[in-house]
């Protein structure tokens, strides 16, 4: 199978220039102008963007949580991800506390296998960092091309380690050549005021942002930063959100280390003021919490500084009937929010268009540095010969309105309802099939291939 795009605007993290891409099987084999070699198939995109597939390096699909689980599978989750550009997602797996790796790896295969649409991967997220958890880093990282491995500071009791866990992983991790990966904000303190609040009936969702100051994010990541700094790891935070926490990685740049930052477009767009309202607010329950606009704005800022890489989304969907379980008592409310479909348009049009990030800056934080940094590029992340045909062609002037009644994601509200964007994806190549087209998905579920990702440089 063959196809010629004809005509588009490339945007890559470092080019613009108008050119032909011609696609041989799953790859670029040629781009240039005037392509004359035949093809099954040629897409005009004269007036369109043609850009890298889309890289979402933080999801959590079909995820046990609190009580029940995400409401994306691989399936929904990946192919709504593919109507709103993403061609691959980095999903989380969970070890449980007191069993193996491996264990929890087979887990997740058993409900991703032969499931997915879009292109998937995942990071370790390591509970339990014991000497069997130890000796089984290396061949996560060797034989399952699992080189990212997740630590919470948070989530006490199911998810959370301690410093001194999160040294010996570190030491092991640089050891093979792998990356650390961190929700970074402090358990105890969190765990402390939720008691308080409750304690004293404060039980509306706004307690849930009242029991995450700021104070608690900026803590942890300076720790966690302290922490990489002496192990000499290099550190990825993820789902940044304030202005203090990026202060922390601001200053981790004066001591020449290497740190790198994920926020999600939420904290970019959306801020705390949603949790003023009754329970509608636990649409928005998600840790850390929305925060201020001054904090909008500092990451806004550290995008084009270059202190933050990556803009992901953290999709972890939960149906209105499974937030209400906190209805009378916002620990309970499972956290989280449906993103993976909006995130690119939402960048785009928040972003691009209203002047805030350039073109290359868009491609660049939305999929070049995930790939680099995760160890997948070229493969992803780039238009270029021999990397795979994961293209996004995208009109820069088409509007539209984000809905639950239209979206593909699997759960019943948006947290973007009625916002009007400009700019839409039209046409959705992964691997050189014609994924989404005429608003519709043309690949099947079990197209979506397992990424094995090779060992991170530390730099990008
Ligand atoms: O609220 C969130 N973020 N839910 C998913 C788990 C996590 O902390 O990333
Ligand atoms: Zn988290
Ligand atoms: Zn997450």
């Amino acid at each position: 199978m063959s196809i010629l795009i004809k005509n588009g605007r490339i945007i890559t993290a470092t080019d613009d220039y108008v050119a032909d891409v011609f696609i041989s099987g799953e790859k670029i084999s040629s781009i240039g102008q005037q392509l004359s070699m035949p093809a099954d198939r040629v897409l005009d995109a004269t007036g369109l963007l043609v850009m890298p597939g889309g890289i979402d390096p933080h999801v959590h699909l079909d995820m046990p949580f609190m009580g029940t689980s995400s409401s994306d599978s691989y399936e929904t989750g990946t192919r709504a991800a593919l109507f709103g550009g993403t061609t691959t997602v980095i999903d989380f797996v969970l070890q449980t506390q007191g069993k193996s790796l491996r264990s929890a790896l087979d887990e997740w295969q058993g409900r991703s296998n032969g499931n997915a649409v879009g292109d998937y991967s995942f990071h370790m997220a390591v509970t339990d960092f014991n000497e069997r958890t130890r000796g089984e880093i290396q061949g996560m990282i060797e034989n399952e091309g699992i080189t990212s491995f997740k630590i919470f500071m948070a989530y006490k009791g199911a998810l959370m380690i301690n410093d001194s866990q999160m040294v010996g992983l570190m030491q092991e991790v640089k050891k093979h050549g792998g990356l650390i990966n961190v929700h970074a904000t402090n358990g105890d303190m969190i765990d402390y005021l939720i008691a308080k609040h409750r304690a004293e009936g404060k039980l509306a969702p706004l307690y849930h942002y009242l029991s995450q100051p700021e104070v608690t994010e900026s803590e942890a990541s300076a720790r966690f930063i302290d922490m990489a700094h002496y192990t000499g790891c290099p550190g990825y935070i993820v789902h940044l959100t304030c202005e203090g926490a990026l202060n922390a990685a601001r200053n981790a740049t004066r001591r020449n280390q290497n740190i790198f930052v994920e926020t999600c477009i939420q904290y970019l767009l959306l801020d705390a003021s949603l949790y003023e309202q009754n329970f509608e607010g636990a649409k928005w329950v998600m840790s850390p919490p929305l925060r201020q606009k001054k904090d909008q704005e500092a990451l806004w800022a550290g995008l084009n500084q270059g202190l933050v890489q990556v803009v992901a989304t953290d999709h972890c969907p939960f149906r209105w009937e499974q937030k209400l379980m906190g209805k009378d008592d916002f620990s309970k409310i499972p956290n989280g929010h449906p993103a993976i479909e909006n995130r690119m348009e939402l960048l785009f049009s928040e972003g691009v268009n209203k002047g805030r990030i350039s073109l290359n800056k868009f491609v660049e934080v939305a999929s070049t540095n995930a790939a680099r940094i995760f160890g997948m590029f070229p493969a992803k992340g780039t238009l270029a010969v021999g990397s795979d045909a994961d293209i996004i062609l995208l009109d820069p002037h088409e509007k539209h309105t984000l809905s639950a009644t239209t979206h593909h994601m699997n759960v019943d509200y948006s947290g973007y309802e009625g916002w009007e964007l400009t700019g839409k994806v039209k046409t959705v190549l992964l691997r050189g099939q014609v994924a989404i087209a005429d608003n519709a998905c043309h690949v099947k579920k079990g197209y979506g291939r397992f990424v094995k990702r090779h060992k991170v440089a530390g730099h990008l």
